[in-house]
């Protein structure tokens, strides 16, 4: 047998990965994942899979652990237990293949960095540090600004910019690193409804591209029109699915207790017949 008819077996540390908890054609995978910073777990016994190609949504209350499932999942942060596969593999093995924009507000800029410089920090992985220097590379970065509207701003120092313009550029180094899987930790927070068009406009080429967009998302009032799957999440997993069957009264009274309206409820989740 010739050496290219044998398939590659992905692994871990040298441990072949099982083909059946690592499927190839779905972008995260998690099994069991549980993440503590103290005693009571912010994860707890999560299992989720979110697809190759589509746009999910990650939603919850405040302190449901939305953020650190992402976190998790990247390896930024260490799991208490549980697994996680990127396209069939390890995130160290797949970390290539990942663009994350952190959730704004954890990002703080008080020394010189322009917008050009942030969104090129995004090309390193592939062209290397010196790929910088080179004409193409501009261009490349360029263009990922033009995307998300910030061209104007190339030369602008980062902390110069208002809190929605930083998420847009931000959005443009992730473009930049022309990933398959897109984790964004609530891309629309504090941008106005301009922006936002622009944000899920951005988002859904991508979609369309055939790459995977995983977005923490909490104006549920948009989830129905965004997103086409759903993963609730309040601690530990309540349901994940398409929108339409999942994205219900029953799961978001599950998910949020007591803290929505029932009358709000009614008018978001249309799935279970009120349509
Ligand atoms: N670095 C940390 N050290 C200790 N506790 C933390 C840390 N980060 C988060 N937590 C706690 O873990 C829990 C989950 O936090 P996380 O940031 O994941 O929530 P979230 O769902 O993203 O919330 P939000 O909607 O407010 O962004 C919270 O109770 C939070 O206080
Ligand atoms: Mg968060």
């Amino acid at each position: 047998m010739s050496r290219m008819a044998q398939p590659t077996i992905a692994t871990d540390h040298g441990h072949s990965i099982d083909p059946a908890r690592a499927p190839r054609d779905t972008a995260l995978a998690i099994h069991g994942l549980t993440v503590s910073y103290g005693e009571k777990p912010a994860v707890f016994s999560v299992d989720a899979a979110f697809k190759a190609k589509g746009m999910s949504a990650i939603v919850g209350p405040n302190g449901a652990g939305k953020s650190t499932l992402l976190k998790a999942a990247l390896g930024v942060i260490p799991r208490l237990s549980g697994e996680v596969y990127v396209f069939g593999e390890t995130i160290r093995d797949a970390r290539a293949r990942v663009a994350y924009v952190p959730q704004s507000a954890s990002v703080d800029w008080d020394f010189p960095t322009t917008v050009m410089d942030v969104v090129q920090m995004g090309l390193y992985r592939k062209v290397g540090l010196l790929g910088r220097l080179s004409g193409p590379v501009r261009a490349q970065a360029r263009e990922c600004l033009d995307r998300v509207g910030m061209a104007d701003f190339a030369n602008r120092q980062i902390g110069q910019l208002s809190g929605g313009q930083q998420q847009r550029v931000f959005l443009a180094r992730a473009l930049a690193q022309d990933a398959d899987l897109y984790l964004l930790d609530e891309p629309f927070a504090g941008v106005d409804a301009a922006t936002e068009r622009a944000i899920i406009g951005v988002l859904k080429s991508l979609k369309d591209e055939g790459k995977a967009v995983v977005a923490v998302h909490h104006d549920l009032a948009t989830v129905r029109d965004y997103f086409d799957h759903v993963f609730l999440i309040n601690v530990r997993r309540i349901a994940e699915g398409p929108v339409e069957t999942t994205f219900t009264t029953e799961h978001l009274q599950a998910t949020y207790g007591g803290r929505l309206a029932a009358t709000h409820l009614d008018e978001l989740a249309v799935a279970d017949g009120a349509r």
